[in-house]
């Protein structure tokens, strides 16, 4: 059984487009490996939230997570900030970090770029934080988007030079988990590329049905096909997508050939695919309101967690003062 680690970034509510990339999949993933799943609220640090809003976002993401199906009695679900043995390690591996390297890293960079009066050492080392979190579990596999490749690259830099610099063959150089096929790409509403969280473009699982209706009517559209089996521009082609992933094949099908046909009238379609999303939803939204008001619930679930998630992270890093030369007398 593969340990899989995925570190959850603390903001914005989940969208379609999050739910079907990699959610569903790791919903699955749970079952068939050792999961642990956390929401990485250290990290978040690097863009200076307010308390009020470092709080809410981390419990609105934990929320969705487990509306979602992530099940705490499965995986095993915490918060980076329960766990003070990630900000030991990291401490340690950061004696063994270059800030050539981490300057030359292009997240880093971007952040430069993004956030020119604050560029603080957090951002310098996050590389170094997400290090701790995935090889304090010794974890083989990480799910990552193509953003966070060159952050595992580096992990499995700083695992190898530990064990470089100690002789000891002590932490695996994890890779990433790979969805292949399963990972479905969604479009957004804009007609551009894929669905994310600006404005006009996605469509989060914890809209209410009147949201949901009146961003779909608004999707972009063309001027409608005036040759039979005309080929679709890219923002009809995205409307169908969304159908294929929501809808009824029959719906699909019904629409499909209405366009081929050149008598398809956008706004049924709309009308239509706003209905099967929100018919999609529902279960989602309804979950989320529950679950975001139990306190207790939540409390439970990230205090078990932590508890667990501290049994793996302590003997590491027992190991690990060890290893270092940190010895008992
Ligand atoms: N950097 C990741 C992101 O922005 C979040 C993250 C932090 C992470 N620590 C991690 C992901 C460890 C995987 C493993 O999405």
């Amino acid at each position: 059984m593969e340990i899989v680690l995925s570190g959850i970034r603390s903001t914005g509510k989940l969208h379609l487009g999050n739910y079907f990339g990699a959610l569903k999949n790791f919903v699955k993933m749970q079952h068939e490996n050792r999961c642990f799943f956390f929401i990485a609220d250290y990290h978040s640090l690097t863009t200076h939230p307010t308390p009020d809003d470092l709080h809410g976002s981390v419990k609105q993401v934990i929320t969705e997570y487990l509306a979602c199906g992530i099940d705490p009695d499965v995986a095993t679900v915490f918060l980076q900030s329960d766990l003070p043995e990630v900000s030991e390690l990291y401490l340690l591996l950061n004696m063994n970090a270059y800030v050539g390297e981490l300057e030359r890293t292009t997240s880093f960079k971007d952040k430069v770029r993004l956030q020119p009066n604050n560029v603080n050492a957090g951002l310098l080392t996050y590389p170094v934080l997400m290090a701790a979190d995935i090889i304090i579990h010794k974890a083989n596999k990480v799910p990552v988007g193509k953003d966070q490749e060159q952050n595992l690259e580096i992990t499995r830099k700083f695992a190898k030079r530990f064990n470089h610099i100690y002789k000891v063959n002590f932490f695996p150089e994890p890779t990433a988990y790979n969805f292949g096929d399963d990972l479905v790409k969604i479009p957004g509403l804009d007609g551009t590329g894929k669905m994310g969280k600006s404005e006009g473009n996605g469509i989060f699982l914890a809209d209410p049905p009147e949201v949901i209706r009146k961003k779909v009517m608004r999707a972009v559209t063309d001027s409608g096909p005036t040759r039979n089996n005309q080929e679709m521009s890219d923002p009809i082609k995205n409307l169908f997508t969304l159908m294929e992933v929501v809808s009824e094949p029959e719906t699909g099908k019904f629409f499909l050939d209405k366009y081929n046909q050149c008598n398809i009238r956008y706004g049924d379609l709309k009308k239509q695919l706003a209905e099967d999303i929100i018919k999609f939803t529902n279960p989602f939204r309804e979950r989320i309101t529950e679950i975001y008001s139990n306190d207790a619930y939540l409390r439970r679930v990230v205090n078990e967690g932590a508890e667990k998630a501290r049994l793996s992270a302590s003997k590491t890093l027992r190991e690990v003062r060890e290893i270092i030369g940190f010895k008992p007398f």
